[in-house]
């Protein structure tokens, strides 16, 4: 302050000096001299001039020179008593200026120029960011105006003109000048201890004045709040997809699923604010299905982010991903790695077919093969309306699948399912089936043994189907089923019969025997391995409906026929309903099984006797063994 004091001394010294030499006015005749003026920087809004004039030659004051007085660029005004007082002057430059005309020949002025100051200097504290995680934050101090005097300095913790105040301090080491007397930069290390806390800085008080004299005074941005936050973020993800419980196989199962359009959204909550825009957020969502829209809602402080699922197909297994390595924190972190999120959308609703063997039986024991196009729940035998049979057995072999079994007590027989008596695990609805007619009624006995070994092999298939259980992957597509041709509902790739290898390797099924059907088409080969693998396994080609080429089928046949033991393979007609089919079937069967075999003789890996013996127990002998056929 001492300092300060005696520096403005010397300043008003050297103004009031060249005063005295510009007051010559340029005459010998009188001279003006200031007694009194304002500092040349004056924090004061109101200035006082005192003046005199003297006679060159007597030193003597001119008591009836007449003066006149103007401030700035205003009207000159008569100025008695030598002293004239002005108030409410603006910051800024002043001038005034004093003339007298005492002598009606001479004119004589004398200026004096000053600024008005009256705004105290501050500072303005800013930091490299507001909130953070690291160990320390770098703050820029700007000084309004120069601030003189001691100035900023930051020689100590304990002497620091920024003054922290929580779970900081300042690092004096790493105090810079920036801009002597006007700009600094200081490093503020946050305690490492802290998880979650604050750290104030402030500028110090009365420090330091600008050249005005006005005195260092703190603005509301001479300070600065750091929000330290070391927490973990986390990121939760949610959808507005209804959770089922589902028990398949005495497990419980959480599954997500909807037929609902509108609840396909997906919210985002984060533990705390994140940098990252709405539409930053949506490009890091990889969604398997669909596109994804923001939705109006506002983002609650960046925390909260909500977004539909638009374009999607009527049925859908839709996984939520969420790639967070470019998701970037308030306080610079990154947020936590989230699990997926999995759900279904389908809004078909499920179909239901009703069949049997055979549409005119003379069995008194009808069964009636319920399946759904898709997993329904809540469905049992009460569901079904049957007029002219009783109820002998109901089943459930898969959640899509059931086994019905009738007694006929009349010659038609009526089977369906009505609408609506049943939902898929989405919440649809079923259609309603067709009708099933059955005529009961008496036939020959050859009937009976056909409808005994399709009945055989239904049943069998029908436990393995049966012991394959759905799962949240398939609930959608299908289940895993023996090989179908030309089944366009089926995921193709799950009907390889390899999948059976886990029910083939159990114990519990060593002694059933599995018959896989069709030439296993598309999976002859792998049909082929089975069967030369495990003793139960007996493959099957039904050539009625030539599905594929000449060529197609005796590949088929061939690849059948590459590994598997030649007792094991079996013909059938894939016929039903129309004579003409199992003519037809037989007829196709020769040619490829003569084609087969006849190119296995020319390579030589069959002599023509053994040859014929293969179609011996192709064509008849494998499946009397199989069926116990006794003729
Ligand atoms: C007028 O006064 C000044 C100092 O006050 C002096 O230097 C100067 O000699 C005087 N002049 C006359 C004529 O007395
Ligand atoms: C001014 O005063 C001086 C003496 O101080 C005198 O000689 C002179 O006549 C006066 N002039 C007028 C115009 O009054
Ligand atoms: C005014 O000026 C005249 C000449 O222009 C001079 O004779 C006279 O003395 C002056 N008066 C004063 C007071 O200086
Ligand atoms: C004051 O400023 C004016 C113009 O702004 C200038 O003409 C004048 O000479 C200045 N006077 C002094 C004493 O500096
Ligand atoms: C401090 O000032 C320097 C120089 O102007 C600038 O590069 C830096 O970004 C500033 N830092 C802060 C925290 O404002
Ligand atoms: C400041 O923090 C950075 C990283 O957060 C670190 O690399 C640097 O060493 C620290 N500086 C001081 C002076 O503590
Ligand atoms: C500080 O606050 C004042 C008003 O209070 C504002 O005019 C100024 O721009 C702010 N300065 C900074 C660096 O934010
Ligand atoms: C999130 O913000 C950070 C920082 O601005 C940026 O680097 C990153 O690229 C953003 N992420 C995405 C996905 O745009
Ligand atoms: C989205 O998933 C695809 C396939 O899984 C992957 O190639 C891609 O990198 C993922 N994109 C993001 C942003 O995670
Ligand atoms: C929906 O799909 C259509 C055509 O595939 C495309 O033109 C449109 O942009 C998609 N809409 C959204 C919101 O992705
Ligand atoms: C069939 O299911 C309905 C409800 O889904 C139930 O009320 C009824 O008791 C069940 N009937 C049998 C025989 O399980
Ligand atoms: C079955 O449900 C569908 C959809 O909920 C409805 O439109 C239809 O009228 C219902 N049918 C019957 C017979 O209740």
């Amino acid at each position: 302050m001492i300092l300060l004091r005696v520096l403005r001394l010397f300043i008003f010294c050297l103004v009031l000096s060249t005063l005295c030499s510009i007051t010559k006015c340029g005459s010998s005749d009188v001279t003006l001299k200031f007694l009194k003026a304002p500092h040349a920087f004056s924090h004061l809004n109101s200035a006082t001039f005192a003046f005199e004039v003297l006679n060159s030659g007597s030193n003597r004051t001119c008591s009836n020179c007449s003066l006149s007085c103007k401030l700035d660029d205003g009207v000159a005004s008569v100025c008695t008593n030598g002293r004239v007082t002005y108030s409410s002057l603006q910051d800024g430059n002043h001038g005034f200026e004093v003339c007298t005309n005492g002598n009606h020949s001479f004119v004589g002025c004398a200026s004096y120029n000053w600024t008005v100051d009256t705004i105290p200097p501050t500072a303005y504290v800013t930091a490299s960011t507001t909130f953070t995680s690291s160990s320390n934050v770098s703050v820029n101090i700007s000084f309004t105006e120069p601030c003189i005097g001691e100035g900023f300095g930051c020689k100590s913790v304990n002497a620091c003109n920024l003054l922290v105040y929580g779970a900081g301090q300042v690092v004096p080491s790493s105090f810079r000048v920036l801009k002597p007397n006007l700009m600094y930069s200081l490093l503020v290390s946050l305690s490492p201890t802290v998880q979650y806390g604050r750290a104030i800085l402030v500028m110090d008080r009365s420090f330091c004045t600008d050249i005005a004299g006005n005195s260092f005074t703190r603005m509301a941005n001479s300070s600065v709040h750091l929000h330290i936050d070391r927490r973990k973020v986390y990121v939760n993800i949610r959808t507005r997809v209804p959770e089922k419980l589902l028990r398949i196989n005495s497990e419980t199962r959480t599954i997500q699923a909807t037929n609902d359009l509108n609840k396909l959204k997906v919210y985002l909550y984060f533990s705390s604010p994140i940098v990252n825009s709405s539409m930053e957020v949506m490009s890091s969502l990889n969604i398997s299905r669909g596109s994804l829209v923001p939705t109006s809602a506002e983002n609650l402080g960046n925390r909260r982010f909500g977004f539909m699922i638009a374009n999607i197909s009527s049925t859908a297994i839709v996984s939520v991903e969420f790639n967070l390595k470019s998701i970037i924190t308030r306080q610079g972190t990154h947020v936590s790695p989230t699990a997926p999120v999995n759900f279904l959308y389908d809004s078909k609703r499920p179909a239901v077919m009703l069949s049997t063997h055979r549409m005119r039986t003379k069995d008194d024991n009808i069964q009636i093969l319920i399946e759904f196009s898709k997993p329904v729940f809540g469905f049992n035998n009460s569901r079904v309306s049957i007029s002219g049979g009783l109820l002998k057995s109901f089943h459930k072999l898969r959640w899509r699948t059931y086994i019905l079994e009738l007694q006929a007590d009349d010659d038609l027989v009526f089977v369906s399912v009505p609408e609506n008596v049943t939902r898929d695990v989405s919440g649809n609805k079923n259609l309603a089936s067709n009708v099933l007619q059955v005529r009961h009624y008496s036939v020959p006995l050859i009937s009976s043994v056909i409808s005994a070994f399709t009945t055989a092999t239904f049943a069998l298939t029908s436990i393995v189907a049966g012991l394959l259980t759905i799962s949240t992957a398939s609930l959608q597509s299908s289940d895993i089923t023996l090989a179908r041709f030309g089944d366009r509902g089926l995921n193709l790739r799950m009907s390889n019969p390899l999948y059976l290898q886990n029910i083939l390797e159990d114990k519990r099924f060593a002694k059933c025997r599995i018959v896989l059907l069709h030439t296993s088409y598309p999976f002859s080969k792998e049909a082929s391995y089975l069967a030369s693998l495990y003793s139960q396994v007996y493959l099957d080609f039904g050539l009625a409906i030539p599905k594929l080429s000449v060529h197609g089928m005796v590949s088929a046949v061939k690849d059948l026929l590459e590994q598997a033991p030649l007792n094991k393979v079996m013909f059938s007609t894939d016929a039903y309903a129309f004579p003409e089919l199992f003519y037809l079937g037989a007829k196709n069967a020769r040619k490829v099984v003569f084609t087969v075999l006849r190119d296995s003789c020319i390579d030589g890996d069959l002599t023509v006797s053994e040859a014929v013996e293969a179609a011996k127990d192709l064509f008849a002998r494998n499946s009397i063994n199989f069926y116990k056929i006794i003729s």
